[in-house]
């Protein structure tokens, strides 16, 4: 018999309640209980990071956690980016820099550059390829995805007046 949760999370600033088999993977429960479908399944084993979601602000792969462990907590998902028509900067960066073909990869990468730039650090080269190793995309050879990230992290270095 499978046991069932009772689950209050915020998820792009709207609380939700719902009643969760203890057993349901996150990633699911944002996708088909929510249905916010922004959040991609690739492997289930936390090796791409297509469904890479903030959790407090931190990026975890939503397909390594339960639903019940995030109770009371708050998530951003892809769909939390935007506002209304305007384009998150960073989604504008991958835009004017081609940082995408297919997509699919593209809410992982930009849920995990997001958290980079909330800890106020402007990686660039190497140390943003290492740090986004757990992001995988097999269309782009990722020239363009760094590239795109490089340009946010400067801008969002520019807004704090660091340097
Ligand atoms: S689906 Fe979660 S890391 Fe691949
Ligand atoms: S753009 Fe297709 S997997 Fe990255």
């Amino acid at each position: 018999m499978s046991t069932r949760a009772r689950l209050t999370v915020t998820v792009n600033g709207r609380t939700y309640t719902r009643e969760v088999e203890s057993r349901r993977l996150l990633v699911d429960v944002l996708r088909h209980d929510l249905g916010l479908h922004g959040t991609h399944v690739g492997c289930e084993q936390g090796v791409c990071g297509a469904c890479t979601i903030l959790l407090d602000g931190e990026a975890v792969k939503s397909c390594l956690m339960l639903a019940a462990q995030v109770d009371k907590r708050s998530i951003t998902t892809v769909e939390g980016l935007a506002e209304g028509n305007d384009l998150h900067p960073l989604q504008q960066a991958f835009r004017d820099a081609h940082g995408l073909q297919c997509g699919y990869c593209t809410p992982g990468f930009l849920l995990s550059a997001v958290a980079i730039a909330g800890r106020g650090v402007v990686l660039q080269g190497a140390a943003l390829r290492e740090e986004l190793a757990g992001n995988l995309c097999r269309c782009t050879g990722y020239h363009n995805i760094i590239e795109a990230v490089e340009r946010f992290l400067r801008q969002a270095s520019g807004a704090r007046g660091d340097g």
